[in-house]
């Protein structure tokens, strides 16, 4: 009698359930088990969102200022741009906050834009062209969240951090390693909260995948590879509306040569860190994290190969390869950023003797998966678990497509998808993990040390191409 495979069990259960049209196999039913004990994580994507819902409502029904409560934060925004309006439409999705003042130097757009957002909230803010002269009218700040060129995060979280301010400061953490330096020393000096925005760090599914699939269950095995990349498409560079420039005067004043260099600040030397460290500080930093290591060398490629290198002063492409020395061995990671061609998007993928995780932070794109080698010991105890889906039969799929394998290919993993979702914006979960460590509820996710160790291995990629070489990291490079 021939034995009858999980594969024939799922092919007869599937075509009994079209017959009979109720549409409910074994794998539907694993698939309905799986999700259950993760509801905590569920649960939290569904408390956020109800948060979220009781939130909006009340501040749109408020017709006089918030009235304040002893456990509410006193929050400042510095740097009213894209990034600042990202994070401020999260934060108003977070109850228990009062926004009292805004600060960007191009007061007449974005300053305007943001403090009229506000005024629909009801929240009465100041705006301020200058931070020191914010820092020295609003003294009963608690907070500050910074999301200005990176050239200035350093002084600016210095100047928070020692005006005894909480501050939240958006990655790079600085465009130089001694500006990152000086924010860890202020922070330790001042006793204040530093935290740096690699929001990944407390996006529900990245701390599944850390905590449960490689800590706890260790389904990767021996990890020996990790890749990542972001790709993006061609974008011409950034303009403004003409009636809104700012004076030269006040431009130079605060370190830009004109409105084009003011705008497109990514690009050039001295104010940003061009693509590799924009982009690609979000993913090394994964490496970092989920190696639990710091890299040994790094060795790279790149140039301005597209653009204008008169507008583009930093590498429009960069391929860079990490050596890792962690406990369990040696491990590769390969990075790359472009920027003329968005195909296949930007993702972070590890891969072990035992399986392959493939996540990103773009769940519209990538919506996380786990890859079972067919040499590995069987994951059902993680499907009951609810730590991981179900398979998606990949061999039944080749055959099901009438693809003939070659009987020297290895057969392809079977995928599982990651029953983990983030429902909320992007950086909801990092701000929150900020508020509740100031209200002493909860351990910062990425605090300066964190911020500092990833500053170390993205910025020295640049170094690595101007080099041409293969660099090397001291142990003591990553310690303040
Ligand atoms: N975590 C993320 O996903 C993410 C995404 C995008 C950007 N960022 C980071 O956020 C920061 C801002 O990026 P962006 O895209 O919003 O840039 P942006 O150019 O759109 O905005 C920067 C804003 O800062 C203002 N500004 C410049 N110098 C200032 C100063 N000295 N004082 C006060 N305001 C000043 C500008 O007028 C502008 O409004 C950068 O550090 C960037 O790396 C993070």
């Amino acid at each position: 009698m021939s034995k009858e495979t999980d594969r024939d069990k799922d092919r007869q259960e599937q075509s009994a359930a079209k017959e009979s049209g109720k549409g409910i196999g074994r794998r539907d039913v694993l698939q309905g088990l799986s999700s259950l004990p993760v509801l905590g994580l569920f649960g939290y994507a569904v408390k956020k969102q109800t948060d979220y819902e009781n939130a909006r409502p009340e501040a749109r029904r408020r017709t006089s200022a918030p009235s304040s409560r002893p456990s509410d934060i006193n929050v400042a925004l510095l740097g009213a741009g894209d990034q600042g309006e990202v994070l401020l439409d999260a934060m108003l999705k977070i109850p228990g906050l009062r926004f009292r003042a805004i600060c960007d130097i191009w007061t007449e757009y974005n300053l305007r834009k943001l403090v009229n957002r506000l005024k629909k909230y009801n929240f009465d803010a100041n705006g301020y062209e200058d931070y020191r002269e914010m820092l020295d009218k609003e003294r009963d700040l608690d907070a500050v969240v910074i999301a200005t060129p990176d050239f200035w995060h350093a002084r600016q979280t210095v100047d928070c951090l020692q005006a005894g301010k909480h501050v939240y400061c958006e990655k790079e953490m600085s465009n130089t390693l001694e500006g990152a330096r000086s924010m860890v020393l202020a922070a330790r000096a001042s006793g204040k909260l530093l935290q740096i925005g690699h929001q990944r760090r407390s996006n529900p599914r990245y701390l599944h995948c850390y905590e449960r699939l490689l800590r706890e269950a260790g389904l990767l095995g021996r990890i020996v590879t990790a890749h990542g990349q972001w790709n993006r498409s061609v974008k011409p560079d950034l303009g403004w509306p003409q009636r809104y420039a700012i004076p030269e005067e006040r431009l130079k004043r605060y370190g830009f040569r004109s409105m084009h260099q003011f705008r497109n600040w990514r690009w050039y030397k001295g104010l940003g860190g061009g693509p590799i460290v924009d982009l690609g500080s979000h993913q090394i930093d994964i490496f970092n994290w989920f190696l639990e290591a710091k890299p040994g060398h790094v060795l790279a490629s790149g140039g301005t190969d597209y653009y204008d290198p008169a507008t583009h002063e930093w590498y429009d492409t960069v391929f860079a390869i990490y050596e890792y020395d962690t406990p369990a061995g040696k491990v590769r990671a390969f990075y790359k950023t472009q920027t003329t061609n968005g195909s296949q998007g930007y993702f972070e993928v590890f891969m072990g003797d035992q399986g392959t995780l493939v996540i990103s932070e773009s769940e519209a794109a990538y919506s996380g998966s786990i890859y079972r080698e067919v040499s590995a010991p069987p994951w059902d105890d993680w499907v009951r678990k609810g730590y991981i889906a179900a398979p998606r039969i990949q061999e039944a799929r080749a055959e099901e497509a009438g693809a003939v394998l070659d009987v020297r290919e290895s057969v392809s993993p079977d995928e599982h998808r990651i029953p983990v979702e983030l429902s909320d914006p992007y950086h909801k979960p990092h701000l929150e993990n900020f508020f509740d460590a100031i209200r002493g509820t909860a351990r910062l996710n990425c605090p300066a040390e964190v911020g500092y160790e990833t500053a170390v291995t993205v910025l020295k990629v640049n170094e690595a191409v101007e080099a041409g070489s293969r660099l090397a990291f001291r142990p003591e490079d990553f310690e303040v």
